[in-house]
């Protein structure tokens, strides 16, 4: 259900690697703190329609998203190749090539799969001596097949820049926070210079905007809820989002956001952009 859109990995030579679709819409998995809470709502997603999952290390709930979806497949609710998987290396473990891929082996058990679709630095490696050995390890991961795809999170344009001189595939995906009031055009041309494709977090600014009067005004136009306005606009302008809900009813909600068709709203909500940022911001690190 829903758009996808197709990622791959810029080489030397101007092609594109190892390339594969991504549903366009996902389900976010970040605080979900609670015993149960991460798996139960990945099975309300899975169920409902989603086929891509965002999750990370940092997150401590890989487990919990695998015993969902062994449990989705088990009853016939999808296929492990209609589902998209995406989880990432924590900031202290980019370190070094063979760190990396014990780690991508070690989401790998805790999430029971085989592979994963997509694997992302969670943020540029602090020290920058250890970014290349880093992407040598990603590198590394996508050869061997524990991923169908590599990418970076929270790259600036100077990070992904760098990487022309040591990468051999360019990220396919530069995961970064992006909503109405934090638009960032020139990082996202940046990172589509590189041949990534932006995939935006925090698409509601972590609930904190989902109250804004403008955006409360243009849902009222539209007929539908502020949040889908939010995260329709996300995928309108060609990104890739995963907003997160624990609550069955508006992890439903988020997925009819593929109903609502912006139109000259897609003005008003240009003019929203007030470099809002919910959450960090290692891309304007050295
Ligand atoms: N790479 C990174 O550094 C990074 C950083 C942050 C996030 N992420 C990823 O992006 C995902 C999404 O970002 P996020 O979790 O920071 O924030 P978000 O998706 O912008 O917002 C989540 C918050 O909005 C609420 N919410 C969800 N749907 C709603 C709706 N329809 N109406 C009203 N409130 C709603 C949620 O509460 P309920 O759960 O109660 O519905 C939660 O409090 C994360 O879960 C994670 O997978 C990545």
């Amino acid at each position: 259900m829903g758009p996808t859109l197709t990622i791959g990995h810029a080489t030397a030579n101007g092609e594109l690697a190892h390339t594969s679709e991504v549903p366009q819409l996902g389900l976010g998995t970040f605080l979900m703190k609670e015993e149960g809470e991460c798996k139960e709502a990945v099975l309300a997603a899975l169920k409902a329609g989603y086929k891509h999952i965002d999750t990370a290390m940092a997150y401590e709930n890989e487990h919990e998203v695998g015993e969902a979806i062994g449990e989705a497949i088990e009853n016939g609710i999808i296929t492990r190749e209609e589902l998209f998987v995406t989880t990432k290396l924590r900031r202290p473990h980019a370190v070094g090539n063979e760190e990396v891929q014990q780690r991508c082996q070690e989401s790998l058990e805790n999430l029971g799969l085989e592979y994963v679709d997509l694997y992302l630095v969670h943020a540029p490696p602090k020290d920058p001596y250890h970014r290349k050995p880093t992407w040598k390890g990603m590198e590394e991961c996508l050869k061997r097949g524990w991923t169908k795809a590599i990418g970076v999170s929270n790259y600036g344009a100077h990070h992904l820049d760098k990487m022309r001189s040591y990468a051999t595939y360019m990220p396919s995906v530069n995961q970064i926070e992006i909503h109405p009031w934090l638009q960032r055009d020139a990082l996202r041309a940046a990172t589509e210079a590189v041949g990534a494709t932006v995939m935006a977090y925090s698409p509601l600014a972590r609930g904190d905007k989902v109250s804004d009067e403008k955006l409360a005004k243009i849902s009222q136009e539209l007929g539908c809820t502020p949040a889908q306005v939010a995260i329709k606009w996300c995928l309108d302008i060609g990104c890739i989002t995963v907003p997160k809900s624990s609550n069955e009813g508006r992890i439903k909600e988020n997925l009819g956001c593929l109903e609502v068709e912006l139109g000259t709203q897609l003005d008003e909500l240009k003019a929203l952009d007030e470099h809002y940022i919910s959450g960090w911001d290692p891309t304007s690190e050295t």
